[in-house]
């Protein structure tokens, strides 16, 4: 699920993702992120399932494949078309898919979606989108595109973080996972201007007509497994990395010290969480 973002989008220069770090951490965390939220994200896909049928698929922004997967898995006669600008995201998502066997259902791309549609990418019967289209320049040029490459009975899935994902109890270790989301939403408004965008309307607005809009919650409880934990440490590592000009000097030491082996590291602790949600917008070309 969470989805975050690299720290410098190779294409303009900016922070693609407020506030976190180095290309292999992301590709570490999108694989933690499907491992430990496997069933969550197949609850999403099961929805969007439930309004349609598939056998033609793309799936934007892709990253390593936790939605082709689930997509491959819940639509079982269907081809998926794997987009990303990322040569090695691309890469791993290749190997997770063989490994899983499902290698010859999945086509990778290599496309820049800022630089324009991808020729020969159309008559789809659906297309997802999963924390993706934020990473976008021009997400209204290319929900357009997205318009005219759906088959005229295909739909749009988009999937959008409403937040990234919290893990500390609320006020602990004086409060950093707070002082964190804030610094990350200053750095958005600066870098990612389309997070938390208002979809619905940009969907309006490129031509698509949206049918259904729901938010999914993710709730887990403490004591949470250890994949989930190291989830958490991977998530705060990329927080640490990519706000490390925006936090004090003590917030980083507060921060050094959950992500070190210490006792205060949350490597240690049975008391984190896991709290995030997404809204997934399903929606049809007008023309
Ligand atoms: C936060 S990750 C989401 C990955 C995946 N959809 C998931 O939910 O796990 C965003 C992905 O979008 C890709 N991306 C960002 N900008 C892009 C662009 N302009 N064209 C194509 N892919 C892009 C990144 O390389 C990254 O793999």
């Amino acid at each position: 699920m969470s989805t975050h973002g690299h720290h410098h989008d190779h294409h303009h220069g900016r922070h693609a993702h407020a506030g976190h770090g180095s290309h292999d951490g992301l590709a570490e965390l999108l694989e933690l992120d499907a491992a430990v939220l496997h069933d969550y994200h197949a609850g999403i896909v099961a929805w969007v399932a439930s309004q349609g049928p598939a056998r033609t698929i793309a799936d934007l922004g892709a990253g390593t494949g936790a939605g082709t997967l689930q997509l491959l898995a819940r639509f079982d006669a269907a081809t998926v078309t794997a987009v990303d600008s990322d040569d090695a995201m691309l890469h791993r998502l290749a190997a997770n898919a063989a490994a899983r066997g499902l290698g010859e259902r999945v086509r990778t791309l290599r496309a820049d979606l800022d630089a324009g549609w991808p020729a020969g990418l159309d008559g789809l019967d659906l297309i997802w989108a999963a924390n993706s289209m934020h990473h976008m320049a021009d997400p209204a040029r290319v929900l357009r595109d997205i318009g005219a490459a759906l088959a005229p009975e295909g739909r749009l899935a988009l999937s959008e973080l409403d937040a990234f994902p919290r893990f500390l109890p609320e006020g602990a270790a004086g409060g950093i996972e707070e002082r964190c989301h804030a610094a990350m939403a200053r750095r958005r408004e600066q870098d990612m201007p389309y997070m938390g965008a208002d979809w619905s309307a940009l969907l309006g607005g490129a031509g698509l007509k949206v049918e259904s809009e729901r938010r999914f919650e993710v709730t887990m409880e403490p004591p949470l497994p250890e994949a989930a934990t190291r989830y958490a440490h991977a998530s705060l590592s990329r927080t640490r990395e990519g706000l490390a000009d925006l936090l004090t000097t003590d917030d980083l030491a507060t921060l050094d010290d959950l992500l070190g082996d210490g006792e205060r590291s949350v490597l240690r602790r049975d008391d984190l969480s896991i709290r995030a949600a997404r809204t997934v917008w399903i929606a049809r070309p007008t023309a």
